[in-house]
C-alpha cells in the first residue's frame, strides 16, 4: 500500500524508498546493529527516527559559502530557501561544508585548491548517507570542483549559482570586477592615479554580495553549469541579492528530490553532447580562457575525452552574442535582464548553431524545450546571431616547438594590437618577435620596468614557471602589462605567452595555459631571452626560430642541470599536488583520479 501510494505520487519514479543508498545507513534490515549505531548520532540534534527511517531521501547541500569565501558567502542565506524546497518536496536536508576557495584571497592561487575541494567533497558524498546533492557554486573554482566531485560520485546532483554581484559604478560608468583593476593598474603605472584612488575604483566594482559581475571565470563557469544542463533554466544569471535568487534556490531544493526518485544522475546529463553544447555557448558568452581547463577536467571524470582541439573545432567559429565586460560593455544585472543563458541558447538554437538541443537537463526537459522560445529582451546586451559583437569568438589551440597546446581567445585582439602585430600584407595572420623570458611573476615584477631590459614594441613577453607544477595550481599572470616607459609612449600592450593562466576578467589576447609547462621541461624551458619566436594564427602554430641542433643542446644541458627549477613547496598539499597533477590541456586533474567513476553505485 505505501509503495502504491508512492508510485502514484511520483509518476516518473525509477526507484523507490527501499532503493535509497541512505537506507544502508539508517534502515538496513540485514544489519540492525549498524543501523542503530549510524542512526543514534544523527538524532542528537533533534532529527527524529521517523524522519530518518520513513523513506525520505537525504539531500546534501554542499556549502561553499563562508567568511573566507565572500563570493559564495550569500549561499549561507540561500541554503535556508534551498532547505525549504527540499523539505517541501519530501526530502531531508543536510548541509555540509566544502573546503573554502576564494579566487583573489588564496595564496599562492585558488586554482591549487580546486582539486583539494574536489577530493574532499568526493569523500563526503561517497562516505555518508547521501542520496542527492545541491552543489552551491559561484566563485571561479567552486563550480568545477563541485561538478568534478558530483561527476565522480555520480549521485543525482543539481547546481545552484549564488549569482553575480550587482553592477558596479564609478564616475557614472559601469565598473566591472577585475576589469577595472586591469585598467586602473595601467593608470597607476603611468602616474595618472594614486594608491587611494586605485582602491576606490576597485571597491566600486564590488557593491553587493555575489561573485564577479563581469564575464570572468565565475560568470563563465556558472553559465556553463547551466549550459551543461546541471542548473535549472535561467538559474545562472540572477544577481545574488535579487528576490528571484531566493526563489530559484527554493525551486532547486524541490527539484533535487524529484531527481533522486527519477534517478537522474550527472552522467545522464553531462554527456559528450552536453559538453559540445557548452563549448558553443561559451563562445557566444565570450567565456573565460579558464573554461577549457575546467570543462576538460569535468569531462575526464565522466570518461569523456574532451581536448583543446574540441574547443577550436566546435567553438572557434561561433559568434560572440553577449556584450559583457571585459570584451564588451555591460555587467551581470544587464545580462540577467536581457534573458541570461536561456536567451543566448535560444538564439543559437534558432540559428541552428547549438549542436545538440535534445540533451536532457536537470529539470527533466531537453535543452531545446527549455530554451528554443527564449530570446534576448535587450539586443544591445544579448545580440542576435545576425548582428554579433564578433564573428568568430571561440578559442584557437596553438601548437609548435614552444608547446603542444595553448589557448588563445582571438576575439579580444584589439584593432591597435592588430595594426601593430598583424598588419603585414604578405603575412596578415602571423607575427615574429624577440622573446623576453620571465621565470615566474616575481621575476617579471622585478625586471619589467627596468630600462636595461631594452623591451620595445618588437618584443613578446613570455611567462614560464607559472604552470600547474611550476607555481602550484598555475598563476593567473600571463596577461603582463607592458613596461611603464612604453605605456607612457602610448604602447598599449605587447604580445604575451605563457604556461600560466590569465584572469577571465582580463581582455588581453594572450596565449595561455601552455602545455607542457616549463616545469615539465618542454619547449618553453628551452627558450632564452633574445630568441625569435613566430606565431601564426591561421596555422595555429607557435615556434621558436632557433636551430634544432641548438635546441637539442639546450635540452641536454637542462637535463644535466636537473631540469627546470621550481621554488620549494610551501605546504604538504602543494607537494602532493605537484607529484600528481596533469597538464592544463588534460584539465589539471590528479593522476588516477578520473579512473574512479560512478563510485556510489559500486
Ligand atoms: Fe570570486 Fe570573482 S573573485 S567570483
Ligand atoms: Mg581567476
Amino acid at each position: 500500500e505505501p509503495l502504491r501510494q508512492f508510485q502514484e505520487a511520483y509518476a516518473l519514479a525509477k526507484i523507490t524508498p527501499s532503493d535509497l543508498r541512505s537506507r544502508l545507513w539508517f534502515n538496513n534490515p540485514d544489519n540492525p546493529e549498524m543501523t542503530a549505531l549510524y542512526l543514534e548520532r544523527y538524532l542528537n540534534y533533534g532529527l527524529t527516527r521517523d524522519e530518518l527511517q520513513s523513506g525520505k531521501p537525504i539531500i546534501a547541500i554542499a556549502q561553499t559559502g563562508s567568511d573566507l569565501s565572500p563570493c559564495n558567502r550569500h549561499h549561507l542565506e540561500l541554503a535556508k530557501r534551498t532547505r525549504d524546497g527540499i523539505i517541501a518536496a519530501g526530502g531531508i536536508a543536510m548541509e555540509l561544508p566544502v573546503h573554502p576557495i576564494q579566487e583573489t584571497g588564496k595564496r599562492p592561487t585558488a586554482m591549487l585548491d580546486r582539486n583539494l575541494a574536489y577530493l574532499g567533497l568526493v569523500e563526503a558524498l561517497f562516505g555518508y548517507p547521501i542520496d542527492g546533492v545541491v552543489l552551491t557554486i559561484g566563485c571561479d573554482k567552486t563550480t568545477p570542483a563541485l561538478l568534478m566531485a558530483a561527476a565522480t560520485v555520480n549521485i543525482p546532483a543539481i547546481a545552484l549559482s549564488v549569482g553575480p554581484m550587482l553592477n558596479g559604478w564609478f564616475d557614472g560608468e559601469r565598473a566591472g570586477s577585475g576589469t577595472v583593476i586591469w585598467k586602473a593598474r595601467e593608470k597607476l603605472a603611468a602616474g595618472e592615479i594614486d594608491d587611494a584612488q586605485f582602491m576606490e575604483i576597485a571597491a566600486a566594482s564590488a557593491p553587493s554580495v555575489g561573485y564577479c559581475n563581469t564575464m570572468g571565470t565565475a560568470t563563465t563557469m556558472n553559465s556553463l553549469a547551466e549550459a551543461l544542463g546541471m542548473q535549472l533554466p535561467g538559474a545562472a544569471a540572477i544577481p545574488a541579492p535579487y528576490r528571484e535568487r531566493g526563489q530559484i534556490s527554493y525551486e532547486t531544493g524541490k527539484r533535487i528530490v524529484d531527481m533522486v526518485w527519477e534517478d537522474l544522475r550527472p552522467s545522464d546529463i553531462m554527456t559528450r553532447e552536453a559538453f559540445e553544447n557548452a563549448i558553443v555557448i561559451n563562445s557566444a558568452l565570450g567565456g573565460s580562457t579558464n573554461a577549457p581547463i575546467h570543462l576538460n577536467a569535468i569531462a575526464r571524470h565522466l570518461d569523456i575525452d574532451l581536448t583543446n582541439d574540441d574547443w577550436q573545432a566546435h567553438g572557434h567559429a561561433v559568434p560572440l552574442l553577449v556584450n559583457l565586460q571585459p570584451a564588451g560593455k555591460y555587467l551581470g544585472e544587464d545580462f540577467h535582464r536581457a534573458g541570461g543563458v536561456p536567451a543566448v541558447t535560444g538564439h543559437l538554437i534558432g540559428a541552428g548553431l547549438l549542436p545538440h538541443p535534445d540533451v536532457v537537463t536537470a529539470n527533466g526537459h531537453t535543452m531545446g524545450d527549455n530554451c528554443e522560445d527564449q530570446r534576448s529582451s535587450n539586443p544591445d546586451v544579448i545580440k542576435p546571431v545576425e548582428d554579433p559583437l564578433v564573428k568568430a569568438a571561440g578559442f584557437i589551440n596553438l601548437k609548435g616547438t614552444l608547446f603542444d597546446s595553448a589557448i588563445m581567445k582571438t576575439s579580444v585582439i584589439s584593432p591597435a594590437f592588430r595594426k601593430s602585430y598583424l598588419s603585414n600584407p604578405d603575412d596578415p595572420d602571423a607575427f615574429e618577435g624577440r622573446a623576453v623570458v620571465f621565470d615566474g611573476p616575481e621575476d617579471y615584477h622585478h625586471r619589467i620596468d627596468d630600462p636595461a631590459e631594452n623591451i620595445d614594441e618588437g618584443c613578446v613577453l613570455v611567462m614560464r614557471g607559472a604552470g600547474p607544477k611550476g607555481y602550484p595550481g598555475g598563476a593567473e599572470v600571463v596577461n603582463m602589462r607592458a613596461p611603464a616607459y612604453l605605456l607612457k609612449q602610448g604602447v598599449e600592450a605587447l604580445p604575451c605567452i605563457g604556461d600560466g593562466r590569465q584572469s577571465g576578467t582580463s581582455g588581453s589576447p594572450s596565449i595561455l595555459n601552455a602545455a607542457p609547462e616549463a616545469a615539465d621541461n618542454g619547449g618553453l624551458a628551452l627558450l632564452q631571452t633574445g630568441d625569435r619566436i613566430r606565431i601564426d594564427l591561421r596555422k595555429c602554430s607557435a615556434d621558436i626560430l632557433v636551430d634544432d641542433e641548438i635546441l637539442k643542446e639546450r635540452a641536454r644541458d637542462l637535463m644535466e642541470a636537473g631540469g627546470y627549477q621550481v621554488p620549494d613547496s610551501q605546504s604538504p598539499w602543494q607537494q602532493y599536488f605537484r607529484e600528481l597533477v596533469q597538464p592544463f590541456d588534460k584539465g589539471m586533474t590528479l593522476r588516477d583520479a578520473p579512473n574512479y567513476r560512478d563510485i556510489a553505485r559500486k
